[in-house]
């Protein structure tokens, strides 16, 4: 199985249009340890054909431009893509849908909460049904993709998408709003695609144990970094983001899960990882993970 990240940063990207906070001022400078990324993406393919995207970023048109492997070839209609899977409703992983209106054969995979959310905004018709299939993903049920590779859906603890938040929210629910996907390699090594986590629930922490590669949540270093960095009011707990140092965070969750590559992504433009040369990207390598970057490709 082949995968390439497409983007690595969390919503609004990296540097954010709007913030020069002291991580993204380092980007706005082209500092060459902070570089830039696009929002959260990852395409897979066994092979190396027929391409599934794992979530469609506002950043899409952007991200197929830098991935030849992406790229038309085949005479006037023609494109690797084979599906789009969602994981969830955010804005930072739906949008990318109105990029790929054109009239192209592809199907689209979402849970049937997820599903119904496209239902109820009439701009993803612009997906002609009579060329993109919605098919609904079913929790636990191993699905094959054109390209090759097989996928299993399941829950992690999350939230409905922000612009559905009502008064009764919960928080860390287990249900079809998040998904993470299990892929299974040609040789049925086991990877894992987690881009948003409230919790490490023992069940998850189970399920990741040996895997050969886990991509995960790493939107925020630390659970108030929004509110100190003066970039937001809302904790990463709040957010449905488990956070990635302190003894409850990511570092202290994985490290006895023995997983073989552990990459973090969907990266806020606050998370000091993001700089090559700070305390805290030393921090994660020094305890086995990799930031991902746009561009980076793993095979397995
Ligand atoms: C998130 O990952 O928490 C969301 O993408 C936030 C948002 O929609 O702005
Ligand atoms: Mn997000």
């Amino acid at each position: 199985m082949r995968l390439i990240v497409l983007g690595a940063a969390a919503g609004g990207g990296f540097p954010q249009w709007n913030s020069a906070c002291a991580v993204g001022r380092r980007a706005w400078q082209r500092d060459p340890a902070a570089r830039w990324r696009t929002q959260c993406s990852v395409a897979i393919s066994a092979d190396g054909e027929r391409w599934s995207l794992l979530n469609a970023s506002p950043d899409l048109r952007q991200q197929i431009l830098a991935t030849p492997t992406l790229h038309p070839r085949h005479g006037p209609r023609h494109s690797p893509i084979a599906a789009v899977v969602l994981t969830n409703g955010d804005v930072d992983h739906v949008a990318g849908l109105l990029i790929l209106r054109e009239s192209q054969r592809f199907d689209l995979y979402a849970t049937g909460a997820i599903l119904e959310v496209l239902e109820r905004n009439p701009i993803f018709n612009v997906l002609n049904p009579e060329f993109v299939r919605r098919r609904r993903l079913r929790l636990e049920q191993p699905l094959a993709l054109d390209g090759g590779t097989t996928i299993v859906p399941f829950a992690v603890p999350g939230k409905v998408p922000l612009y559905l938040e009502g008064e009764a929210l919960e928080i860390g629910a287990e249900t079809e709003d998040v998904i993470g996907l299990e892929l299974w390699t040609e040789h049925r090594a086991k990877a894992f695609f987690v881009p948003g986590c409230a919790r490490l629930t023992p069940a998850l922490a189970e399920r990741l144990a040996g895997a050969a590669l886990v991509l995960f949540d790493g939107t925020l270093w630390t659970d108030d970094e929004m509110i100190r960095s003066g970039t937001g009011v809302k904790t990463g707990a709040r957010m449905g983001h488990m956070s990635v140092s302190g003894p409850e965070g990511t570092l202290a969750a994985f490290a006895a899960l023995g997983v073989r590559r552990k990459v973090l992504i969907h990266i806020n433009n606050t998370n000091p990882i993001l700089l090559d040369d700070s305390p805290e990207r030393a921090e994660v390598e020094a305890a086995g993970w990799e930031v991902a970057f746009d561009g980076m490709e793993i095979t397995l």
